[in-house]
């Protein structure tokens, strides 16, 4: 026996699932059924007699709803997808088709009826698949390495680009995993193979890209995006890799330019402030010796017999010498401030210059420290020889203050060098190359921690007691190295030495 279906049974079949609207020819609604008020969020009130049009969405151009006008202007059924916008603005998609009714009268279009189906949620998957495939296609334009993996992660086949990657030979690569490329997180988590491992599980059939870092064979971290995908019917992963190490190396170059700007700010506000105090200092101080040289004269003119006759010049003395250091600090700041000072740079034969100073700081720098030197003949740079004094000599010290151990060595070197391996200015952190004259201060005293080396060239810093240390010293150096076109390395291990390589460009002696 079969169930006869009657014509309302359809009609509430229909009305239940399809989105039913009616229009005037002038598209002014004349009807829409509860399907289209439950979907649009409008009821029946607010849309009879308005123009259809009120429930566009800005998705089409003019040309889409032209072209549609023209179909049913031929008195042709238009059929198409149409996102329409909702009360509440949403957007919502409809598999549309517009039928024009004609007239019994003149059989001319007399309205016209509208049924759809809401197919959001396909359109929507359907933007997600293409998103994804693009996001896909993309990858594999740029991709340089993939393998195919085993559930255990052992290397089925190997794309050849992978060898260059990772440094392995396929051989080396058929007898490991691809665990053992990973670098494990600080919780020894395995990052990469547990997020592969989770493309198995779950309804992604491909993950999402991810980055993350590889151990090349020679050691160096080799960072990579990785996209896998797993082989249900096969049971293998397909994975794809990509190098990203240039990209990664340009966002710490980025970042290291922020932080040098900032450094170069802090800096000039510094040397703003010191050129401030230095100047109400130098006013101060040229009072105190006037008044100290007026009193010098007084005490000289008074009688021998006066028994404060010889006190009050020794006193006398000591305030001018007190006042001599204070007028040399002066000096030190405004030279960290390039303000007063003028230098005339000069082509200095090194060797010689190097030996003076050598031989000044002979005398200077306790027997217990051994001082050595390597000098080679005929290096030249531009420079002014008491700034090159300066310099030297602060080393010099520092390295003797650095050596708390009884027997010391201070060793000096002078030759050409030519950096290959990109290495960084330990003061301006740019990356320095090229040939480069280095004149090189190394000692076997208490070192430095690595992130000091860092705070030891801004003006001010320093570890030394009152009275024995201005941290002038490297800041100034440092300006005078750099305005010459030079930099510095700093390298040292703590309790067993420093190593301080200024590096300056050479020249040719004239
Ligand atoms: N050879 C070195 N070994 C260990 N620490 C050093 C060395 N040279 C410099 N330093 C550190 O850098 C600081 C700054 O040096 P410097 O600018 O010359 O100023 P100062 O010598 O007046 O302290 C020192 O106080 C010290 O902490
Ligand atoms: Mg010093």
């Amino acid at each position: 026996m079969t169930a006869s279906l009657s014509i309302d049974d359809l009609l509430d079949a229909i009305n239940e699932t399809a989105i039913i609207s009616e229009t005037d020819i002038n598209g002014k609604i004349t009807f829409i059924n509860d399907k289209f008020c439950d979907i649009s969020g409008f009821d029946l009130k607010e849309l009879l007699g308005k123009p259809h049009s009120i429930i566009r969405s800005e998705m089409h151009p003019s040309e889409f709803f032209s072209q549609m006008w023209e179909t049913l202007k031929r008195e042709e059924n238009w059929h198409g997808d149409i996102c329409n916008r909702k009360k509440n603005g949403e957007f919502y998609w409809v598999n549309n088709t517009i039928i024009p009714i004609f007239s019994n009268n003149d059989g001319k279009t007399m309205r016209y009826v509208a049924v759809g189906f809401d197919i959001t949620d396909k359109k929507r998957i359907e933007r997600e698949l293409q998103l994804r495939n693009k996001e896909f296609d993309s990858f594999l334009a740029t991709t340089n390495g993939f393998c195919k993996l085993n559930l255990d992660g052992h290397f089925l086949d190997i794309g050849d680009s992978f060898y260059t990657m990772t440094g392995y030979s396929e051989k080396e690569l058929r007898k490991m995993t691809l665990i053992d490329l990973e670098v494990l997180s600080s919780d020894k988590t395995k990052n990469i193979w547990m997020k592969i491992q989770k493309t198995s599980k779950g309804a992604k059939k491909i993950l999402k890209s991810f980055e993350t870092d590889f151990k090349h064979k020679d050691g160096k971290i080799q960072p990579i995006e990785i996209i896998a995908t797993y082989n249900h019917p096969s049971q293998h992963y397909f994975v794809l890799m990509r190098d990203i190490s240039e990209r990664k190396h340009k966002e710490i170059e980025q970042n290291n330019t922020y932080k040098q700007l900032h450094h170069l700010q802090k800096l000039e506000s510094l040397g703003r402030l010191t050129a401030g105090i230095a100047h109400d200092f130098n006013n101060i101080l040229s009072s105190v010796i006037g008044f100290n040289d007026l009193s010098k004269l007084a005490a000289d003119d008074l009688p021998d017999e006066n028994a404060l006759k010889e006190e009050f010049i020794y006193n006398a003395m000591q305030i001018e010498n007190a006042s001599k250091r204070a007028a040399t600090l002066i000096d030190q700041m405004l030279t960290y401030c390039r303000q007063e000072v003028e230098t005339s740079a000069t082509v200095l034969d090194l060797k010689p210059v190097l030996e003076k100073i050598y031989g000044m700081m002979r005398g200077v720098i306790p027997k217990n420290i051994a001082i050595k030197t390597t000098l080679s003949p005929d290096i030249f740079i531009n420079l002014d020889e008491t700034e090159l004094y300066q310099i030297i000599v602060n080393l010099f010290v520092n390295a003797r203050d650095a050596i708390e151990k009884p027997q010391g060595e201070i060793s000096l070197s002078l030759n050409l060098s030519n950096i290959v391996s990109a290495q960084r200015c330990s003061a301006c952190e740019k990356v320095i190359q090229g040939d480069f004259v280095e004149i090189a201060v190394t000692d076997n005293g208490s070192g430095l921690k690595a992130e000091k080396i860092s705070r030891i060239f801004d003006p001010f810093f320093t570890t030394k007691e009152v009275g024995k240390g201005t941290g002038l010293g490297l800041s100034v150096a440092s300006g005078i190295i750099h305005k010459a076109g030079g930099h510095i390395i700093v390298s040292s291990i703590l309790n067993q030495g420093t190593t301080f390589q200024l590096l300056l460009p050479p020249q040719k002696n004239s």
